[in-house]
């Protein structure tokens, strides 16, 4: 598929998406989330993807927030139209049943921050800034950061971030929990694909059950322990679970077909 304002890799399993605005810091305007929803489509339809990437073009944004030139004219209805097509999207990502992973390479701040906290995990290079600057602009996160950030870093913090408005460094993000890893901005890339090249030798039905049930914890209309109890019987249906454990006892290596 093309997209205006995605570029888009696939290599060895892998598609790495670039989000490409990089005179406008990468910022998240309507192109950009038509194109987020597509892309997730095409991973989800495209059997050669087994997971994915998305970082921001050039060395100084992943993405410095929502286009702030869009929000001038919008009233009530527009802008809570605009909150819900943002989180419908960032939905869409965190639901893929594929790994979707953020390479964060400089600013996330605001939907930015928002986009990277909707992936199921995150790296960072040591140039990464995250922040939710809303306040700033006297509005409040609109893509579920909110919810995001609290879950991923605890209530207290996330409400210090969004109120400040402060930013915080890679360090602080890591130390946060945040990001999973940190590195330099030249080993970003290559440490990202090595840690979704070992993920895409598992079995993928496993992978999406684990995100799925992992997800469910926050989805308060499911309970969690019942989803794992269905999954994990699913799992016993599929080809792969029965190639996993035959070639454990087999002493070789699983080769799974996502069956
Ligand atoms: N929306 C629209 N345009 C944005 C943007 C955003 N969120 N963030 C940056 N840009 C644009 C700037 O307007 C500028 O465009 P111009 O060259 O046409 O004037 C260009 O990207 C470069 O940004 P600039 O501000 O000149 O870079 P900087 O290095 O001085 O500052 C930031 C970097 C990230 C600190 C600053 O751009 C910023 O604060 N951005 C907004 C962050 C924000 O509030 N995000 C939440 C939005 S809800």
């Amino acid at each position: 598929m093309s997209y205006t304002t995605l570029l888009t890799h696939l290599e060895n399993n892998i598609l790495t998406i670039t989000i490409n605005r990089p005179d406008k810091l990468n910022a998240l305007n309507r192109d950009v989330f038509t194109d987020l929803s597509n892309v997730v489509d095409e991973i989800e339809n495209t059997a050669e993807i087994k997971s994915a990437i998305i970082i921001g073009s050039g060395t100084k944004a992943f993405v410095a927030g929502a286009d702030i030139t869009e929000f001038n004219s919008l009233n009530l209805e527009e802008a809570k139209a605009l909150s819900k097509r943002g989180q419908d999207i960032f939905f869409k990502i965190e639901n893929c049943g594929k790994p979707i992973i953020a390479c964060v390479n400089g600013f996330a701040l605001g939907g930015g921050c928002e986009l990277a906290m909707s992936c199921h995990f995150r790296l960072a290079s040591d140039n990464a800034k995250f922040g939710q600057p809303e306040v700033n602009l006297g509005l409040i996160p609109g893509y579920g950061g909110t919810q995001r950030l609290a879950q991923l870093i605890g209530k207290g913090r996330a409400i210090e971030l969004l109120i400040s408005a402060n930013m915080i460094d890679a360090n602080s993000a890591l130390n946060y929990g945040l990001v999973n890893y940190v590195t330099t901005q030249e080993e970003l890339l290559p440490k990202a694909i090595a840690i979704l090249t070992n993920i895409n030798t598992k079995a993928p039905i496993a992978i999406a059950n684990c995100i799925k049930t992992t997800n469910a914890i926050f989805d308060e209309t499911k309970n969690g322990f019942e989803e794992e109890i269905n999954a994990f019987g699913n799992c016993f249906e599929t080809l792969d679970m029965k190639e996993g454990t035959t070639a454990f006892l087999e002493k070789r290596k699983a080769v799974f077909v996502g069956k």
